[in-house]
């Protein structure tokens, strides 16, 4: 007989949905001590979690919603872990209904953050509380240790807080999670953590490429470069598995594994919504929305073979004409300045959204719960905590002095790089628009002023002077005098 079965107690969180993400959460919770609750819209899932798992710890299996809620320790709490869209908003719909005031149920999906803040408005019209909390780790992260990032009133937080602790990921004694904000928030910062993501993992592919294409090396020739940058300042989860990837060799044929995959990314889309949101919000997220487009572009397949038969013009090649480690480090160097663009465009991001949105989030908190069970786990996200730290109202992350300093020897490497993946004709859209906003944030002068003046002219939009206050216009299509409005 399983421990399930003896166990007769209420079960302190429950989990709906139990695909892979949902049944791991739920044996993480189970494995840490806690009764859980589970129940998969077809039981069968539920039966396969308790057959295969149920001997991990507590678990009350149920195959109706209305059992299920009645298997929870008020205030109950349930975890809904199914697929985004409606079924997410079915499924809150019939526990809403099936709980009491003052439950808490908890979305854990990658859901938009506007829709967590309709059905959080939603579900408290109805006396029950929602959390939306972003979790990042993929599988793995589900079952050892997540990231957390729960939105929500902070009164849910009080109850869920040390069930969530228990499940998340440690780093020096420090839990993954925390209260982010209310309502939309934790949505929020996932989201933003995603798009962070794709720049990441873009600005390695092209590290890569220039790597293989440029200096000429193997998959293992770069698996062992990655692995030594991994011992270094680019300390990361990314960068780890990134050798890994590039040290496989395909169990078919033996050739490196990354040429026998396809080209084109994917994305199931929090990458984009990042960078649309950094639109609306005029937040100048480069580096994310290259990341975005660089995938888009890697499906284009039709443009892509069209323009591979030779269609477009290449102009002029160069091979590669520095020595080798030198292009090594640049690359490195590189890697690293832009990598820094994108966090610190991330970071602008996630402020102006709490600044939208009144969420008050405290950036220390997202360097601090990212360090571990996240994709984007880093030893440089301990830095960014020191940057926040001594200057909670930085005004760009690059801006404090330990970045500053850093980049005082990444920019002259950072620039050779870019200037080589062009005369390579080889793309690095991220390393090269990351360059581009530094510089135009550098700028004493930017060519807007000039925008302004061609905005007056057609459009009379008027424009403001650099010495003296008011709004002004040239009488363009008359006498070109100049008027104050
Ligand atoms: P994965 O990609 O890992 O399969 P997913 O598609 O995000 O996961 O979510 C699948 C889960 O959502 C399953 O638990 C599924 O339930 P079934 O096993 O019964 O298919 C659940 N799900 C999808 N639509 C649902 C709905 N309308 N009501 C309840 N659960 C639903």
């Amino acid at each position: 007989m399983t421990q399930t079965a003896e166990k007769t107690d209420l079960a302190q969180i429950g989990v709906v949905g139990l695909a892979v993400m949902g049944s791991n959460l739920a044996r993480n919770f189970a494995r840490n001590g806690n009764t859980v609750a589970v129940y998969n819209r077809s039981p069968e899932k539920t039966r396969a979690l308790i057959a295969e798992h149920g001997e991990e710890g507590h678990f009350i299996p149920s195959e109706t919603v209305e059992d299920f809620v009645a298997s929870l320790e008020r205030p109950r709490k349930a975890i809904i872990m199914v697929q985004a869209g409606k079924a997410t908003d079915a499924v809150i719909n019939q526990l809403a209904d099936a709980m009491d005031e003052g439950d808490i149920i908890i979305d854990g999906g990658n859901a938009l953050f506007t829709d967590t803040i309709r059905r959080e408005k939603e579900v408290a019209a109805k006396g029950r509380h929602f959390v939306g909390a972003g979790i990042s780790g993929g599988e793995e992260g589900a079952l050892n240790g997540p990231s957390i990032m729960p939105g929500g009133p902070a009164e849910s937080w009080e109850t869920l807080g040390p069930i969530l602790e228990s499940i998340a990921a440690n780093v020096d004694g420090t839990p993954c999670v925390t209260h982010i904000g209310p309502d939309g928030a934790g949505h929020f910062v996932k989201m933003v953590h995603n798009g962070i993501e794709y720049a990441d993992m873009q600005v390695i592919g092209e590290a890569y490429q220039l790597l293989r294409y440029g200096a000429g090396l193997e998959p293992a020739e770069i698996a062992e470069i990655f692995r030594e940058w991994n011992s270094g300042d680019l300390d990361s989860y990314l960068i780890e598995i990134t050798a890994e990837v590039l040290a496989q060799k395909d169990p078919e044929t033996g050739a490196p594994l990354v040429d026998v995959i396809v080209d084109a990314a994917g994305q199931k889309g929090t990458g984009r919504w990042t960078a649309i949101n950094g639109l609306e919000l005029g937040v100048p997220i480069t580096g994310i929305a290259e990341s975005v487009f660089a995938r888009a572009l890697s499906s284009s397949t039709a443009q892509r073979v069209a323009a591979q038969e030779g269609q477009l013009p290449s102009g002029t090649i160069k091979q590669l004409d520095v020595d080798k480690a030198e292009f090594i480090e640049d690359v490195r160097r590189g890697l690293y300045a832009a990598k820094l663009i994108a966090y610190s465009q991330g970071f602008d991001e996630i402020k102006a959204g709490s600044e939208e949105f009144g969420w008050d989030v405290d950036p220390r908190d997202l360097a601090t719960i990212w360090r571990g069970g996240c994709i984007i786990r880093a030893k440089f996200l301990d830095r960014i905590r020191e940057a926040y730290d001594n200057n909670a109202d930085l005004p760009a992350l690059i801006l404090d002095p330990y970045f500053k300093g850093e980049l005082e020897g990444l920019i002259d490497p950072w620039r050779r790089v870019v200037v080589a993946a062009t005369q390579l004709g080889l793309p690095a859209p991220v390393f090269a628009s990351s360059l581009a906003y530094y510089d135009s944030l550098r700028a004493e002068r930017l060519p807007a002023a000039l925008i302004q003046g061609q905005r007056d002219f057609f459009g009379a939009h008027t424009f403001k002077r650099v010495d003296r206050e008011g709004t002004f216009h040239i009488e363009w299509s008359g006498d070109r005098s100049l008027t104050e409005s």
